[in-house]
């Protein structure tokens, strides 16, 4: 029997990948869920959640994950590794997690890449009036090319709202890059900085407190 039965629980409560079952929600967590939801449905464009290793940026997208996947007027699409060398390897794995279907045909220009994905997110996000939300964690990983395609889409929009809602999670050394590139710098709607639990949340979490784990139905 494993240990966690043992002691009652009905599954592990230790494990190191993220697991919003066991997600905490200390007020800054609770905080950046909240707003990066305003953002989201006011369809602002773009929100940055900034932390160090470990300060729980993988859980918090886990859990905005479980948070919006019931909702029918929300696209959710999520990466995690977003390690591109090439413009086509990114725009391949958008159109990819997008589910747009480019069907067979002889190799595509990036040119084609770029006009399918306009076209999903005109259809998607003013024809059927859903918000299409991209969230891409590691996001210290995008390198220029990465940051200037996506800045491109949020370029996407109607005079009232983008087309596309752009999650950037990522490690602190991304803040230096993204502040160089002032006209994505400034579109950023939401920055957001996660920091370690505090003494009395860690306190609490090392206990073995578990009721002040917000369990999800
Ligand atoms: N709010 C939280 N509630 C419960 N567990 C948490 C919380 N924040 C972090 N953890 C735990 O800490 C560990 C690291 O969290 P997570 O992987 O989400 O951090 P991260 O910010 O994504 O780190 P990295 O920058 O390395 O990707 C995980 O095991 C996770 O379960
Ligand atoms: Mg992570």
């Amino acid at each position: 029997m494993s240990y966690f039965k043992i002691l009652g629980l009905d599954r592990e409560p230790f494990s190191t990948s993220p697991d919003p079952a066991f997600f905490y929600e200390s007020q800054e967590h609770h905080a950046a869920l909240m707003r990066l939801m305003i953002e989201i449905r006011l369809k602002r464009g773009l929100s940055l959640i900034l932390g160090d290793v470990g300060t729980g940026k993988t859980t918090l997208s886990r859990k905005l994950f479980q948070m919006l996947k019931e909702r029918t007027d929300i696209i959710f699409h999520m990466v995690m590794d977003p390690t591109y060398d090439s413009e086509k390897l990114l725009l391949d794995s958008l159109v990819r997690t997008f589910g747009i279907d480019m069907g067979l045909g002889p190799d595509r220009s990036i040119l084609d890449y770029k006009e399918e994905i306009k076209k999903y997110l005109y259809r998607t996000a003013v024809d059927e009036n859903k918000i299409v939300v991209l969230l891409v964690d590691e996001a210290q990983k995008l390198n220029a090319m990465s940051l200037e395609i996506l800045r491109v889409m949020l370029n996407y929009e109607t005079n009232e709202f983008k087309l596309l809602q752009v999650v950037l999670l990522g490690q602190l050394e991304l803040l230096p890059r993204l502040r160089e590139i002032n006209n994505l710098w400034d579109r950023i709607s939401l920055k957001y900085m996660l920091n370690p639990l505090d003494e009395e949340e860690t306190r609490l979490m090392n206990k073995g407190d578990l009721s002040i784990y917000s369990r999800l139905s």
